[in-house]
């Protein structure tokens, strides 16, 4: 009966898990330790099946090894499913990954649409419009509506051209994440009324444009949060580049939250900052304590 012997038993098992197995008993005969491991039986049908053995080698009183006791138990069932978990795992990060590079390019060409196309027609109205005032400046009532249907015009151009920017931050191709941040900051100082610092130390001038909308569009969310949920007087942006990663932290002096729950929550904020920071090879913290504030640093790798 193999099984008898160590060496007979390690015949039994998958030729890959014969070393570690036989490791594993040699430390509970030279050591004394117990012995645990895990391994592959193949069966005669070509079935494999995973077992995990524990126990322990028995000394006679001269200390000499007498026998191995313990329990061998299957875990085939656990095994698959460790493995099916994390298979999807790594399928539910994929499909994450293109979603974002999706709802990037969708964003990039609405963006592009509404830019050259619509706003293009608005203009051409608005022409059509001052010519119309041109021809009928004798007649006053006519001209006021005709003013007034100018403005409206015009502000419709404003606010088209400020969608398409958000939509895709060109600000970012012309000044660069800095620049683009700045230009965020000030405006959120302006709209929200909190004070904003804003600070940033890069060397580089040239900054892949995938980091710098990803870091663009978490400072965005983060300042959007910052506005609705953390109460916060004043929010702070800084900008590192050091030892090869650009870092970029948001702290603000807010209510703070639990961090768990929130990134467990039904908001979509904090989660595709993590995914987008899991793209570029970066990772993504959030500290927050309550009534101290919160801090949330991104940080990815520059190569
Ligand atoms: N700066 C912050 N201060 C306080 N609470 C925050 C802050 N940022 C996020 N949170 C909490 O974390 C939750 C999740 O944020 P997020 O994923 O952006 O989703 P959403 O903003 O849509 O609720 C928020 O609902 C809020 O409770
Ligand atoms: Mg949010």
């Amino acid at each position: 009966d193999p099984e008898t012997t160590p060496e007979g038993f390690l015949t039994l098992l998958h030729p890959e898990d014969r070393g570690p197995v036989g490791q594993a008993i040699n430390r509970a005969i030279i050591d004394g330790v117990p012995y645990e491991s895990e391994f592959r039986v193949p069966h005669r049908d070509g079935s494999i099946r995973w077992i995990r053995g524990i126990g322990k080698v028995v000394f006679d009183e001269q200390g000499k090894p007498l026998r191995m006791i313990g329990i061998n138990q299957d875990i085939t069932g656990q095994k698959n499913s460790d493995v099916q978990l994390r298979q999807s795992h790594r399928q539910i990060r994929a499909l994450a990954g293109r979603l974002i590079n999706a709802q990037e390019t969708e964003r990039r060409r609405i963006s592009r649409e509404l830019h050259d196309d619509l706003n293009q027609r608005v203009a051409t109205l608005a022409l059509a419009i001052s010519r119309l005032k041109r021809k009928l400046t004798a007649q006053p009532e006519i001209m006021a509506d005709l003013n007034a249907l100018y403005d409206q015009t015009n502000d419709l151009s404003d606010d088209i051209r400020q969608l398409s920017h958000q939509l895709h931050p060109v600000a970012l191709e012309h000044l660069g994440l800095a620049g683009a941040l700045q230009g965020y900051i000030s405006e959120f100082e302006k709209e929200t009324g909190i004070p904003t610092s804003f600070s940033a130390r890069i060397r580089r001038d040239k900054i892949p444009f995938e980091i710098s909308v990803c870091l663009y569009r978490i400072a965005l969310e983060a300042l959007r949060n910052i506005a609705r949920h953390s109460q916060a007087k004043s929010a702070a942006v800084v900008l590192e580049e050091d030892d090869q990663v650009l870092q970029m932290s948001v702290v603000d002096s807010g209510i703070g939250f639990e961090v768990e729950t929130g990134r467990r929550g039904s908001g979509l904020g904090l989660l595709s900052a993590q995914e987008r920071v899991n793209l570029l090879q970066g990772t993504f913290d959030v500290v927050s304590t309550p009534t101290k504030g919160t801090k949330l640093t991104a940080t990815i790798p520059l190569r």
